[in-house]
Order: structure tokens, then sequence, then C-alpha cells
């Protein structure tokens, strides 16, 4: 697989984060081509360890060939991020030092003909990371009631035109191919826009049928349990929807939990599991939105968890 297939993004940044060191473990639990994993694993050399984790077999068989020269220290296994404490539990592992998640769709699936996530290539509307799981976007477009697409194209696609493409969509099922979608979508702004008008669609329709926010919600406290104290939880977002889930959860757990006064047997009832790192997202600076326009949106958030008598 070719470095240019996919570049990671926020590169040196997850690095910085995480400060991989030997003989460390590690997960990537969105392993996608390989390119944050390998870097990874160089800086955990010669003897530490990472899980790389996907729920799409290509993107999987893509980061074997990418981290192929580390043998037997790169483990990579088909599961989401939400299960990553099973994975480590077949392999034996209690804790792990540090993770990565690096959320959404990589430019390898993005280009992919026939996966049908892009707009701009006419391609069987599927949308899903994993084709052998759950529902198409063409099941989902053609089967729904009109008033929940409307639903999930207002909330996943913050689209202010919902209601009147739901209705669209409606009226011109059977939609099978994307071409055909982002015509019926366009119908909706006649004339030139900056962002071609399928974007939120199509972005609304792949976190529904991957139920990537579902995802997030449950991967992030799972992740702090995998974590030994002092270990790093490193999140990319490309999206409010996703940044939003994982900037409160950063600032809930780094809050000690007091009970209310008339509840309060103990001061505290627990402590903090999580020390944010990054008040602010991090994101990209200008050379590297100039060379990978994917970054523009990326959003890093690291937390490090803390020792349980913290
Ligand atoms: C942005 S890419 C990651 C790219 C990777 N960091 C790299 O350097 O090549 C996101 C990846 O996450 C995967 N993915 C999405 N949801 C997932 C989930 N719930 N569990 C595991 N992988 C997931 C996608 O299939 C995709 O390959």
């Amino acid at each position: 697989m070719k470095d240019s297939l996919h570049q990671p993004v926020l590169y040196q940044e997850i690095i910085h984060a995480l400060q991989p060191r030997n003989p460390g473990r590690y997960i990537d639990g969105t392993v996608g081509a390989g390119g944050h994993a390998r870097g990874i694993l160089e800086a955990c050399a010669p003897d530490g360890l990472l899980l790389g984790l996907d729920v799409d077999p290509r993107a999987l068989a893509a980061a074997r060939e990418t981290l192929a020269p580390y043998g037997k220290r790169a483990v990579l296994t088909q599961a989401s991020y939400v299960s990553l404490l099973s994975a480590m539990q077949s392999l034996g592992w209690e804790a792990v030092d540090g993770i990565v998640l690096d959320l959404g769709v990589s430019s390898m699936q993005l280009d992919e003909p026939g996966r049908g996530f892009s707009f701009q290539q006419e391609a069987p509307l599927d949308m899903r990371f994993n084709p052998e799981q759950g529902m198409s976007a063409a099941e989902l477009v053609n089967g729904a009631a009109e008033e929940e697409l409307a639903q999930i194209l207002f909330r996943y696609g913050e689209e202010p035109k919902a209601r009147r493409i739901a209705r669209d969509i409606v009226r011109a099922r059977p939609i099978t191919t994307t071409v055909q979608l982002a015509e019926v979508v366009k119908r909706a702004y006649p004339g030139h826009s900056r962002m071609h008008p399928a974007t939120r669609t199509f972005q609304a329709l792949r976190i529904a049928v991957n139920e990537e926010l579902t995802a997030v919600e449950e991967g992030l406290p799972n992740a702090v349990k995998a974590l030994k104290a002092g270990g790093r939880l490193a999140v990319i977002s490309f999206h409010s929807l996703e940044d939003r889930i994982v900037k409160d959860y950063f600032r809930r757990e780094s809050k000690d939990r007091v009970n209310p006064p008339y509840e309060r047997l103990y001061e505290v009832e627990q402590k903090a599991t999580l020390k944010e790192i990054t008040r602010k997202p991090v994101v990209a600076a200008a050379e590297e939105i100039e060379s990978n326009p994917r970054a523009r949106s990326a959003k890093l958030r690291v937390a490090e968890k803390n020792a349980s008598d913290a």
C-alpha cells in the first residue's frame, strides 16, 4: 500500500501526545492504513508493542502491509475500538500506556471505488466501514420514513434544508447510487455554493450507517478503563458533533464528582479519572493543511489517566 493512500493527520502531534517508549504497549483503535501506528512502533522500539484495530477489512489489509516490517510487535485485529478491552484480553494485556483514536473516514476509503463514501464517483450507495455488517446507506435511504431521514440529516449533518431534502429523497426513491443521491440533494441548492451541497447529507448518512457517535460515546470510557495510570488517550475528531462528545467527556472526567450536600456521606464521591492535557484542541499547522486538506477540520484532544488514589 502506498504512503499516498492515506496521510496521517497530526502525525507529530500524536507522537508528542502519547510519548511512546520502550517497551510500552499501545493501541491504535482506528488503525486505517497504519500511518500513526508506524510512528508509535518506531518510537517505542525495539520492544514496544502495538495492537491495531479497525472494523474495515480492507483498511486492515493496508495496515498489515505498512506494519509488516515490525513483525510480531504489531498485532492487527478486525474489531471496533468500542470492544478494545476484549481485544486486549485475548492478547493477555491488562492495561496499556497509550491509545489513539483517529475518527471517521480515511482518504483511502473515500477514494476507493465501490465503497460509496464519495459523491464524486459513481458507486453503489454503501458507506459501511465494514461492508459485511449492518445496513447500507441505500437500505437506509430507501427504507427510512421521511421524518427519520430528516432527523438524520439535521442531527448528523447539521443540514439546514433537512426536511426539504428528506422529502425529495422519498419522492426520488429508489436511490441506489452516490451520484443519484447527490443530484437529488443538489436540487435543494440551485446556484453555486463553496461546498458541494451533498457534503452534509453524505456525512450524515455515513455517521448514521456506522453509528459513529454511539461508538465514540461507548468507546471513550472503555479506552480510559484500558489505560494504566499515567497512560494517555489521544482522540482526533473531524466534526463538531464528535469533538463535543470528546470535549464533554474529558471535562467531566477531569473533575472530582461531589455529592450534593443533602446526600453527602463523604466529602468526595469520585475522584477525577482524567487530567486534560489539552485545554484547547490541537489543530493542524498551515503547512499541513496545505499538503493535506483533510487536516483542516481535525481537532486533537489528549487526556491522561490519573492514579486511582490521585
Ligand atoms: C481516519 S482513518 C484512520 C487512519 C489512520 N490513523 C492512519 O494513520 O492510517 C479512520 C479509520 O477508522 C476506522 N473506523 C471507523 N469506526 C471504527 C470503529 N468503531 N472501530 C474501529 N475502527 C473504526 C475506519 O474504518 C478507518 O479506517
